[in-house]
C-alpha cells in the first residue's frame, strides 16, 4: 500500500512532443494502486494515440465536449470533479494559458474551469515559448490562483533547443501528485525544516574531486515529508541524481564549506537535520589547472580537516534549533559509535544505520534506523527510506510541539 493507493487522478494529456512520457506515468501510477481517468485534448491524439491510453489506463479516454455517450455517462463536470486530482501533462502553454484567461472551449479546458479540485499542471514546452512574456504572466496568475506546479526541467528539447522546457519526468510527477493529495494533518506549518542531504566535492583540481557514495535518498525523502507536514523546507544538498522534492526551497552546494556557509545563513530554525555524508577531509590547496602526469612521482595530496557542520551548528548558543538531528552511518559497532557521536556533536538525536554490504543502504530505497538520545535507543524494522523518512518526522514534530 503507498499513499496513492485507492486515489483517483483525471490526467489531462496536452497536445506536445512529451506527451508520450504521459504513458509512463500512467503506468507508474498504475503500478501504486492509483486509478487514472484520462482526458484527451485533439493536438494530443496527434502525438499519442487514444488506444494506447486506453489500454495503459485500463478505461475509456475522454475527448469530446459533445459526445453524447459521454455526457450520458458521465457529464462533464461530474468527470472534473469524480477525481481527488487533477492534473494536467504536458501541460502545453495553450492550456496554461486558458486556465489562466478562464476560456473553457473544448473539453480539457472546461473539465479544468469546473472541478473543485485541486489542478497539478506539469508544463511543457519550446524553451522560447516558456520564457515569453505571456507564458510567464500566465503561469504567475496560475500559481496565485492556486494551481501547482511540477518542472518544467533544462535540457535538450526535441526542437535541437536548450532549456527550460522540459517536461517533469514522469517518477517527479508522481512525486508531486503525492505531495499534492497528501493528508497529513500538517502539524509542521508555520515551522522551518532545514536538512542537508548527499555527499559533499572536495576539488583536487578544474576536473577531480574528492566525494562518496551518498545518494541524498533518505535526506530528500526527509525533505518531501516536511512539506507534507506543512513546514518550511530549506533543502541544502550536494550533487545528487534525484528529483527535487516539490514544495522544498532546494539550495544547491559542492564543498563541505560551502554546506556550511548556507546552513549558517538559514539558522535559527525549528528542526535541523544533518543527513549528508560531508567528507571529513578536503586538499589543502586544490590546483587551478588541471594536474599533468609528469611523468615523475605521482602527487601527494595535503589533506586537511573539514568544519563540522553539525556540531558546529549544535553549538551555536542564540541561534541553536531547537531539535538537532545527526546521522551516522556505520559499517561495524552502530549502536556504540552512534552513542559516541551523540556526545560529541552535541546534537539532541542521532539516527544510525548500518551502511556495511550486509546493511545495504547506500544507494538503495530501504533503511533501517535506530534513533539514539539522552532517553535510550530506539530501534525500527527495515523499511522504505519514505516510510521512514514520514515517521521520522512525525516523531520530530512531537518532540518540538
Ligand atoms: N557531519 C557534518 N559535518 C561533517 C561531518 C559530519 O555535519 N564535517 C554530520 C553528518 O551529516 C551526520 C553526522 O555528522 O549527521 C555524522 O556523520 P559521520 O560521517 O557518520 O561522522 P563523522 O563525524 O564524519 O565521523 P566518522 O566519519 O569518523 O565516523
Amino acid at each position: 500500500m503507498t499513499s496513492l493507493s485507492g486515489k483517483s487522478v483525471l490526467l489531462v494529456i496536452g497536445g506536445g512532443i512529451a506527451a508520450y512520457k504521459c504513458l509512463e506515468l500512467i503506468r507508474l501510477l498504475g503500478k501504486e494502486g492509483c486509478k487514472v481517468v484520462p482526458l484527451m485534448t485533439k493536438a494530443a491524439e496527434q502525438f499519442v494515440t487514444p488506444l494506447t491510453v486506453a489500454s495503459l489506463a485500463g478505461t475509456k479516454v475522454y475527448s469530446d465536449l459533445f459526445s453524447l455517450t459521454d455526457e450520458t455517462e458521465m457529464g462533464h463536470i461530474q468527470l472534473s470533479r469524480a477525481a481527488d486530482l487533477v492534473v494536467v501533462a504536458p501541460a502545453t502553454a495553450d492550456l496554461m494559458a486558458k486556465l489562466a484567461h478562464g476560456i473553457a472551449n473544448d473539453l480539457a479546458s472546461t473539465a479544468l474551469l469546473a472541478t473543485d479540485k485541486s489542478v497539478l499542471m506539469a508544463p511543457a514546452m519550446n524553451v522560447r515559448m516558456w520564457r515569453h512574456a505571456a507564458t510567464q504572466r500566465n503561469l504567475k496568475t496560475l500559481i496565485a490562483d492556486g494551481v501547482l506546479i511540477v518542472g518544467p526541467n533544462d535540457g535538450d528539447m526535441a526542437c535541437g533547443e536548450y532549456g527550460p522546457g522540459r517536461l517533469a519526468e514522469p517518477d517527479e510527477i508522481v512525486a508531486a501528485i503525492r505531495a499534492s493529495l497528501a493528508t497529513h494533518p500538517r502539524v509542521l506549518a508555520g515551522k522551518k525544516v532545514l536538512i542537508t542531504a548527499g555527499p559533499t566535492r572536495e576539488p583536487i583540481d578544474p576536473v577531480r574531486y574528492i566525494s562518496n557514495h551518498s545518494s541524498g535518498k533518505q535526506g530528500y525523502a526527509l525533505a518531501a515529508a516536511a512539506v507534507d507536514l506543512g513546514a518550511e523546507t530549506m533543502l541544502v544538498s550536494g550533487p545528487v541524481h534525484l528529483p527535487l522534492p516539490p514544495g522544498a526551497q532546494v539550495m544547491p552546494v559542492e564543498s563541505a564549506r560551502d554546506m556550511l556557509k548556507v546552513v549558517e545563513r538559514e539558522v535559527p530554525c525549528d528542526i535541523a537535520i544533518f543527513t549528508a555524508a560531508v567528507a571529513d577531509w578536503r586538499v589543502e590547496s586544490a590546483a587551478n589547472e588541471k594536474i599533468k602526469k609528469s611523468g615523475k612521482d605521482a602527487p601527494t595530496l595535503i589533506l586537511s580537516e573539514n568544519p563540522d557542520i553539525l556540531k558546529t551548528i549544535a553549538s551555536l548558543k542564540s541561534k541553536r534549533p531547537k531539535l538537532v538531528v545527526g546521522f551516522a552511518a556505520e559499517t561495524e559497532n552502530v549502536l556504540e559509535h552512534a552513542k559516541a557521536k551523540l556526545a560529541s556533536k552535541g546534537c539532541d538525536l542521532i539516527v544510525a544505520n548500518d551502511v556495511s554490504a550486509k546493511g545495504d543502504v547506500f544507494g538503495s530505497d530501504q533503511n533501517a534506523v535506530h534513533l539514539v538520545s539522552a532517553n535510550g535507543v530506539e530501534s525500527w524494522p527495515r523499511m522504505s527510506k519514505a516510510h521512514v523518512a514520514e515517521k521520522l518526522m512525525a516523531h520530530f514534530a512531537k518532540l518540538i510541539s
